[in-house]
């Protein structure tokens, strides 16, 4: 992240803290939130679309603070569930700036929603339609909505992360005509009150012509909801999905660069096709958040292992692991790693990082030249887990997730504390 460094005795430096001196006070795992690189990528989205909405995907990672890190930003907040929107409100954002997203939200959870005064609930299905104008019909309350729409793309991405191609759960198919049904119906439904179309392809994009394409095909339907229904949506928005760099390898665009191409697709779509603009809105989760955060793990033990071409391969293992980075695992993504605690002179070899749970693929970073020397209660920094990893961390063989440290100015705080072995044992009623 940009505030992190090394000094010359080999700390890692992290919103001006040596990294070792966290570990110290707060133990390993842990993750580090480095405040002011957080801040300084909502505000560089926020300023590179001044003329969007622009809503912070929580899925990412959410807490209380972030939630107001982003409010104090200028950004919206979109949710995907009832927990986030639980936190949400608990961070006290205007409900009004909140976007509230997912496949299947029950009729409490809708409820809910409606009651709270949710800013855009971004509907799913046909049966969400239906829900919706019961619930506005009993309460006669307003339900504001957008309709997610499926463009087709075949974003560049591995194959569990792209969600707009045809055959996936999300949204209405915009080539099968439901896209159109779905329109029609909120429209004619009581209480409802449709701002436009919602679009959002997948993530970890780096290939913008996906963003385009979906872009050219969602302002078409625009256009043809005005022609075939004669109404003129005031909003769409294009979703998330920026990619961010996980090794030197990647090549992320900019803020200023991918707003640049949205709004040249958008002005140039909207003129052919005779439509006024509609107010836009996107949704980065990742490129705001993923390379705000490091990992610190103290490596536990080291070991060679013969490989069958009679190579070594050094396994480093850490006190966490899959636990608190899926990533790995699931998506075969790619982390990198550096000693954090001291200097090293020994030469690089081959190593991977891997974790302390029962699973052969507990692998954190597959792949990184590590000093030699690197020995028991040498601490590990693995950059860029601030997206989907706290997110989507588990207890699984009952580890305990790590707290979240803010720092900033040399000074820490934790948002989200380490859980304890009475967390664990609290839901379990023995
Ligand atoms: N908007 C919607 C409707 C989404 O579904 C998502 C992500 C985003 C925005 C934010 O996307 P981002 O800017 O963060 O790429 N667990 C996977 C990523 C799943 C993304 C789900 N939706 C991973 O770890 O790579």
């Amino acid at each position: 992240s940009s505030t992190a460094h090394k000094t010359d005795a080999g700390d890692l430096v992290v919103g001006g803290i040596p990294v070792a001196d966290l570990v110290a006070e707060h133990n390993t795992p842990a993750y580090v939130l480095d405040e002011d690189d957080f801040r300084s990528r909502a505000r560089a989205f926020r300023d590179a679309f001044s003329d969007f909405d622009v809503y912070y995907a929580g899925k990412a990672f959410l807490s209380t603070a972030v939630a107001r890190w982003i409010d104090e930003e200028g950004l919206l907040l979109d949710v995907c569930s009832a927990g986030e929107l639980t936190v949400a409100l608990r961070a006290g954002l205007d409900p009004r700036r909140i976007g509230y997203h997912g496949n299947n939200k029950s009729v409490p959870e809708l409820r809910r929603a409606v009651a709270a005064g949710v800013g855009r609930i971004i509907v799913d299905s046909f049966t969400e339609v239906e829900r919706l104008a019961s619930i506005t019909a009993d309460t006669g309350l307003t339900a504001r909505t957008m309709v997610r729409v499926t463009a087709g793309v075949e974003a560049h991405t591995h194959e569990f992360i792209a969600t707009a191609h045809e055959d996936q759960k999300f949204g209405f198919s915009i080539a099968s005509g439901d896209a159109l049904e779905a329109v029609r119906r909120l429209h004619a439904a009581p209480g409802v009150e449709l701002l436009g179309l919602h679009s959002h392809i997948g993530s970890q994009i780096f290939d913008t012509a996906g963003f385009e394409i979906a872009a050219r095909r969602v302002l078409a339907l625009h256009a043809q909801v005005r022609d075939e229904l004669g109404l003129a949506l005031p909003e769409m928005d294009l979703g998330g999905g920026f990619g961010i760099a996980y090794t030197t390898q990647d090549d992320p665009s900019t803020p200023a660069l991918l707003a640049e191409g949205m709004r040249r697709i958008v002005d140039t779509e909207c003129r052919s096709l005779g439509v006024d603009r509609p107010r836009l809105s996107i949704e980065p989760g990742r490129a705001i958040v993923g390379p705000a955060m490091c990992t610190v793990y103290t490596v536990g033990t080291v070991k060679q292992v013969t490989l069958d071409a009679g190579a070594v391969r050094t396994y480093i293992s850490v006190d966490g692991g899959m636990s608190d980075n899926i990533r790995t695992a699931l998506y075969d993504a790619d982390y990198s790693c550096t000693l954090a605690g001291r200097r090293s002179e020994a030469p690089p070899v081959l190593a991977r990082v891997v974790g302390k749970h029962c699973e052969a693929g507990d692998i954190v970073v597959r792949d990184e030249f590590l000093p030699a020397d690197l020995a028991p209660g040498d601490l590990l920094a693995v950059p860029g887990t601030g997206a989907y990893c706290r997110s989507m961390s588990s207890n699984y063989n009952h580890a305990l997730r790590p707290p979240v440290i803010a720092v900033k100015d040399g000074a820490a705080r934790v948002i989200v504390r380490r859980e304890t072995e009475e967390d664990l044992l609290a839901t379990d009623l023995g």
